[in-house]
């Protein structure tokens, strides 16, 4: 189903309480990837903001090179800007909109929680994921694009869940249709992003691991290190402490894992 562009405006002025969302939204029945087509416009306009949503991918893209399936149902977005971050800041605009989309959605009673780094859960199950792609001049990040997936009505793995079926199984929220989805999702990448800019990488990690799953998990890492998952760094990496209390063990204190090092799974469902 392709997405109602006035719809949209509608949900973005109400719910955005009038905020000026000044974007280009071009809106397409299908597209390889979203995050494609947005580079594709940026060549053309180069430091422009826009916003790409399809109603299905044919190559969606996914973390760590692996394949987003995209079926139609699904919202499947990307955002595009200049944020002139440092080169090492990359990951922070992850981290900023995992968290601005996970509190936007809980205003709107879906109870989602981050899993590190980059996944939106629900009950346990993979919601949504994103990928942040990042183009790099004179050591700064000059334009960066901004995919989210999050399921809607399409079809999901065993791992998977998604929000129309969540709100038929007695969880009732106020997310009646894409468009509003969209609209909210949209709201969370921009209040994620104001987060970082504005109050600063800090603030922002701290309301992120409130939202954290992971927190307090137990870690095994290459069978020689065990310990408890106790934050996030502003590079993104996963802070684990060790469990070792013998102070004469040659386990470090602390390890920090790059994105991608680990996958911590999901819990099992239970229904
Ligand atoms: C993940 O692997 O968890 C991240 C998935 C990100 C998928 C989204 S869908 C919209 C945008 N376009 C893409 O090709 N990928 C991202």
């Amino acid at each position: 189903m392709v997405l109602n562009k006035q719809k949209l405006q509608a949900v973005l002025s109400v719910e955005g309480k009038n905020t000026e969302f000044p974007f280009g939204l071009h809106i397409f029945e299908s597209v390889a990837s979203t995050n494609k087509t947005l580079w594709e416009l940026l060549a053309q306009k180069p430091g422009s903001r826009c916003v790409v949503i399809a109603a299905e991918q044919t190559a969606g893209r996914g973390q760590w090179g692996r394949q987003w399936v995209s079926r139609q149902d699904g919202l499947y977005l990307s955002f595009g800007f200049a944020p002139q971050l440092d080169i090492n800041s990359g990951y922070q605009l992850t981290l900023a909109t995992a968290w601005g989309i996970a509190e936007q959605l809980r205003k709107y009673g879906v109870d989602v929680e981050i899993k590190w780094p980059n996944d939106l859960v629900l009950d346990g199950r993979k919601l949504g994921g994103i990928l942040t792609e990042t183009k790099v001049s004179a050591g700064k990040i000059t334009q960066a694009v901004i995919g989210v997936g999050i399921n809607w009505k399409n079809p999901v793995p065993s791992t998977g869940i998604n929000l129309y079926s969540w709100n038929n199984r007695g969880n009732p929220t106020q997310i009646s249709c894409l468009e509003k989805l969209a609209g909210i999702v949209l709201l969370g990448i921009d209040s994620g992003i104001q987060c970082l800019e504005r109050e600063g990488v800090n603030i922002l990690l701290s309301r992120y691991i409130k939202l954290l799953s992971n927190m307090g998990e137990q870690v095994h890492v290459n069978g020689d290190f065990s310990g408890t998952v106790v934050g996030v760094t502003a590079t993104g990496n996963l802070h684990v402490r060790s469990s070792a209390s013998d102070t004469l063990s040659v386990a470090p204190a602390s390890i920090y894992l790059q994105p991608g090092t680990i996958s911590l799974g999901y819990r099992k469902y239970k229904d």
